[in-house]
């Protein structure tokens, strides 16, 4: 089977090592400043060829790395999709994701607005080790309030609220909820990416979905006042990030908020975790405390002590993101 991650990178590699890194910099720069002004852009903040290998080089690794996260730990809980449709698509991060969590996906449609981030997309693609990649349909397409999505097994909507007004953002998800089985929206894990995977998170019950992930439960959110449901992958950053993004460090945390829901159908065992890790595991000398979702909709902080004995050997091994307890235990 195919390393698409590996893949990923040599294609990033392929096709950005000829553009010099002096040229991307600038780009980088005002692309960072447009993304974190907050305000939903007026116009396409992707507007050349070099604007998306801007984007593809600095935080296509990034985006790939997190939505691969959000849709592996969503494999366990949603039917295998065969189809994916990709909202706002971009260079196609969660087409080379779904591929790589479900080697069976069969078709990938992206509707990106952009021509130069459908482009490079599709040059990306075009070497996959993935027929599914290579093959993926780029449709162009501006997301208004009256979207209309193909159906598919799976909609994908990452790092793309954000960009969208309140309106346009509320018809897509409404929209993906008609068009899917399971959706999954993607947003950085910001206060902000927070409250709109919120919203999503609202519509998409309101809509007769099911969550997923992260949430063990359909109620409401625990995690109240200055804090926020949100949680982090590692990614290592190649020689060309570290120029491009003036950084020394080998790796970058990236943080995202997210949501899964899908659409249970007769005889279908979908299910939540039975709780959600959503915060680094304290650990001190013979105590592991893990900050808990439970399924029951409270967020408690649950110590495990070494007298535990096996349960306290999967809290050390336990993650932030991880579902909790592990199988067999009960919560
Ligand atoms: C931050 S990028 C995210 C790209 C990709 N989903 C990822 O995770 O890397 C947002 C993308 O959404 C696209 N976009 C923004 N508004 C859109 C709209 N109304 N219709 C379609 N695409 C849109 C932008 O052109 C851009 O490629």
């Amino acid at each position: 089977m195919t390393d698409l991650t590996a893949d990923l990178a040599a294609a990033l590699d392929r096709t950005l090592d000829p553009v010099p890194a002096g040229r991307l910099a600038p780009v980088v720069e005002r692309l960072i400043r447009d993304y974190r002004s907050g305000t939903v852009p007026s116009s396409p903040i992707l507007r050349s060829a070099d604007d998306a290998a801007a984007y593809a080089a600095y935080r296509m690794p990034a985006t790939y790395a997190a939505v691969l996260d959000v849709l592996d730990r969503a494999a366990a809980r949603v039917p295998d999709p065969a189809t994916l449709l990709d909202a706002g698509g971009g260079t196609g991060a969660a087409v080379w994701a779904a591929a790589q969590v479900w080697p069976a996906l069969r078709r990938a449609t992206v509707l990106e607005a952009t021509e130069p981030a459908r482009a490079l997309g599709r040059r990306l693609a075009a070497d996959a080790g993935s027929a599914t990649v290579r093959d993926a349909r780029w449709e162009a397409a501006v997301l208004d309030t009256a979207p209309r999505l193909p159906e598919a097994d799976l909609v994908t909507a990452c790092y793309l609220l954000g960009e969208l007004t309140g309106p346009v953002r509320e018809a897509l998800v409404d929209a993906a909820a008609r068009a899917a089985r399971v959706v999954a929206v993607v947003e950085p894990g910001t206060p902000a990416g927070y409250a709109r995977v919120l919203a999503a998170r609202d519509r998409l019950l309101a809509a007769g979905m099911t969550v997923v992930a992260p949430c063990p439960h359909d109620g409401a959110c625990p995690i109240t006042g200055d804090d926020w449901c949100h949680f982090a992958v590692r990614v290592p950053r190649t020689s060309r990030h570290r120029v491009l993004k003036a950084g020394s460090l080998g790796h970058e945390d990236e943080k995202f908020s997210y949501v899964v829901a899908v659409r249970q159908a007769d005889g279908d065992a979908a299910a939540p975790a039975p709780g959600r890790i959503v915060r680094h595991p304290a650990t001190r000398k013979g105590l592991v405390t893990l900050r808990v979702c439970e399924a029951g909709g409270a967020l408690r902080d649950t110590p495990v002590p070494r007298s535990r004995n096996e349960l306290y050997r999967s809290a050390r091994d336990a993650a932030w993101g991880d579902p909790w307890p592990p199988e067999g235990h009960a919560p």
